[in-house]
C-alpha cells in the first residue's frame, strides 16, 4: 500500500500550506479499473479468490457510495481497482485490508462517491480483516453522523480517515473501541459536542487530527507515548492546556491554534524534545512566557501569536535549547519591556515577528548576527534608538522588515543608507540625530524622497497576512525536511 502511505504523509504534512498539490501515484489511471491482477496474485495463486462475505460487503460499500460498477467484478480482489487492498491467509483465500474512496488529485483517484447520496454502509463491520479506511469529500451534500458501527471494527483497524466530508454531531465514543488505531484523521468535517474521554483507550495513536470543526469542551487529558501530531486546531474548545501534554514525549506537531484555550501554558511542554511544530496562535493563553520553552531543543517553529499575555519576553536563557528555531511569530500578544538580546544568538532564527506588541529599548545589535534572516517585523511598538543594521541587511530583507509605528526609531547615516532602500523609508524613519551638521539638509531631502513615495507611507494599515506567505513556504520547506 505505497500509495495511501504517501497520500498521508503529505496530508499530515502539509495541510498548514497546501492541502492536496503533491499526490504521489503509483499509476495514472484514474478510478476505472485496473486491469492488472492484484500484485499478491502470483502465478502459483491462480486458486485463490477472496472471501466470499467479505467480497459480498465490498459490493454493498461500494453501491452505498454510488459505485455499483464494482458489483460486475467478479473478484473484487483479483479486478482491482485504485482504493482496495487484499491480502491472503495461509490458505490462499483473499482477505480486504484496506479501502479508499476520494479525488485526491486528477491523476490518482480512489472510486470517488456520489456526494449528494453516498453513505457508509454497515457492511463494513463484515470485513474483519480491515485495518485502513479511507473517505475524502465523500458526503459532502448528504451530510450524516460518524457512525457509531465502525467502533466494531475493533483491534484491527489501523487508520481510519474521514476527512472533509461534510460528518455532523459528535465523534463516537465508539471509536475509542478501534483500540489498534494508529491514524484517527477527522479533519474539516462538522462535529461537535466533545473530544470523547474513550479515545484515550487507543495508547498507540500516532496521529490524532480533529481540526477545523465545532468542537466545544476542554482538550483531552493525554497519554499517547508514540503520539507524533496532534491537531486539534479550528475548533471551539475550551478551558487549559492540561500538564497532561507532557505525557506525549513523541509528539512533533502540536497545534492547537484558533481555539478559545485559556491559562498559562503548562511547564510540562518542557518534556516535548522531538516537537518540531509548537501552534498555539489565537487563543487566550495567559502569561507568564513559560521558561520551559528553552527547553523544547528540536524547535523550529514557535507561533503564539493572538494570545494576551500581558508578558515580557524573559531575558535570561531561555533560548539555550532552541538552536534549530526559525520562526518565531509573537506578534499581538501584550509583550512590555525589551527584545532580550540573547533572542540574536538563535542561530536559525530567519522569521521573527514581535509586531503589535508594546515592547520598548532598543532593537537588540545581536540582530545583527541572525545571517539567516530574512524576514523581521517589529511594527507597531514602542521602540527606540538606532537600526542597527547595514544597508545590505536592509537591502537583502526589503519589504518584509517592517518597522514603522516605532516613534523613537532611527538610522544612521553612517550605515550607508541611500535613497533606493524603500523598507525605511516607508516606515517613516528618519536619520539620527547627531552632534554633527548632516540633519538639516538630510531632512529635506528625506522629506523630498517620502513625497515621491507616498503609496508606501501608510503602511501601517497594511493587512496582516500580506507576506505570510513567505512564512508558509517555509513552514513547507521545514516539514519537508523533518520528512526526510
Ligand atoms: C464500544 O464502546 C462503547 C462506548 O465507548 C460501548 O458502549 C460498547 O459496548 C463498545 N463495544 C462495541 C462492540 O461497540
Ligand atoms: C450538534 O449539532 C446539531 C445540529 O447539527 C445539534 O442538533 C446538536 O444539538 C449539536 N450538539 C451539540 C452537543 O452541540
Ligand atoms: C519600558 O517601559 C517600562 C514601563 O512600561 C518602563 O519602566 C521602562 O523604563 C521602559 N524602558 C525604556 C528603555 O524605555
Ligand atoms: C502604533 O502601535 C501601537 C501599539 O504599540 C498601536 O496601539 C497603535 O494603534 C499604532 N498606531 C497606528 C497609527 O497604527
Amino acid at each position: 500500500m505505497p500509495t495511501l502511505v504517501l497520500v498521508l504523509l503529505v496530508f499530515i504534512w502539509i495541510p498548514l500550506v497546501v492541502p492536496f498539490t503533491i499526490i504521489m501515484s503509483d499509476s495514472g489511471t484514474p478510478s476505472a479499473l485496473v486491469d492488472a491482477p492484484q500484485t499478491r496474485f502470483s502465478m502459483n495463486n491462480n486458486g485463490a479468490r477472496t472471501d466470499p462475505r467479505e467480497q459480498a460487503a465490498v459490493y454493498e460499500i461500494m453501491k452505498a457510495t454510488g459505485n455499483g460498477w464494482a458489483t460486475d467484478i467478479p473478484d473484487v480482489c483479483r479486478g482491482r481497482w485504485h482504493g482496495i487492498e487484499c491480502m491472503p491467509d495461509k490458505n490462499e483465500v483473499f482477505h480486504v485490508v484496506s479501502l479508499s474512496f476520494g479525488a485526491l488529485s486528477d491523476d490518482t483517484a480512489f472510486p470517488t462517491c456520489d456526494q449528494k447520496r453516498s453513505f457508509i454502509s454497515p457492511s463494513i463491520t463484515k470485513l474483519p480483516h480491515l485495518r485502513t479506511l479511507f473517505f475524502y469529500r465523500c458526503f459532502s451534500y448528504n451530510p450524516q453522523p460518524i457512525p457509531t458501527f465502525l467502533g466494531q471494527l475493533g483491534p484491527t483497524l489501523q487508520t481510519l480517515v474521514l476527512r472533509e466530508n461534510g460528518h455532523v454531531g459528535p465523534i463516537p465514543p465508539e471509536l475509542g473501541n478501534l483500540t489498534h488505531l494508529r491514524i484517527l484523521d477527522l479533519h474539516k468535517n462538522k462535529l461537535n459536542g466533545s473530544i470523547p474521554v474513550s479515545l484515550s483507550r487507543i495508547m498507540g495513536l500516532k496521529s490524532l487530527d480533529v481540526s477545523v470543526n465545532s468542537l466545544t469542551g476542554s482538550v483531552p487529558v493525554l497519554d499517547y507515548p508514540v503520539l507524533s501530531i496532534f491537531d486539534l486546531s479550528q475548533n471551539l474548545l475550551t478551558g487549559s492546556i492540561t500538564s497532561s501534554i507532557g505525557n506525549c514525549p513523541s509528539l512533533i506537531r502540536m497545534d492547537l491554534s484558533r481555539n478559545h484555550l485559556s491559562g498559562p501554558i503548562p511547564d510540562s511542554i518542557g518534556n516535548l524534545k522531538n516537537l518540531i511544530l509548537m501552534d498555539l496562535s489565537y487563543n487566550q493563553l495567559s502569561g507568564p512566557f513559560p521558561n520551559a520553552l528553552g527547553s523544547l531543543s528540536a524547535l523550529q517553529a514557535l507561533i503564539l501569536k493572538g494570545n494576551a499575555m500581558d508578558s515580557t519576553i524573559i531575558s535570561g536563557n531561555w533560548y539555550n535549547g532552541m538552536k534549530d528555531l526559525m520562526i518565531m511569530v509573537l506578534s499581538d500578544m501584550s509583550l512590555h519591556g525589551p527584545i532580550p538580546e540573547s533572542l540574536g544568538f538563535l542561530p536559525s532564527l530567519r522569521v521573527i515577528h514581535l509586531d503589535r506588541n508594546r515592547l520598548n529599548g532598543t532593537i537588540p545589535t545581536s540582530f545583527q548576527e541572525l545571517k539567516g534572516l530574512s524576514e523581521l517585523r517589529l511594527n507597531d511598538n514602542q521602540l527606540t534608538g538606532r537600526v542597527p543594521f547595514i544597508r545590505e541587511t536592509v537591502w537583502k530583507m526589503g519589504r518584509k522588515l517592517r518597522l514603522f509605528n516605532n516613534s523613537g526609531l532611527c538610522y544612521d547615516p553612517q550605515n550607508g543608507l541611500d535613497d533606493d532602500i524603500d523598507s525605511l523609508v516607508d516606515s517613516g524613519i528618519s536619520y539620527c540625530e547627531t552632534s554633527t551638521s548632516i540633519s538639516a539638509p538630510t531632512t529635506m531631502h528625506f522629506s523630498n524622497f517620502m513625497g515621491h513615495r507616498s503609496t508606501y507611507v501608510g503602511r501601517s494599515s497594511a493587512p496582516i497576512y500580506e507576506s505570510s506567505t513567505h512564512l508558509h513556504v517555509l513552514l513547507l520547506i521545514l516539514f519537508f525536511i523533518s520528512i526526510l
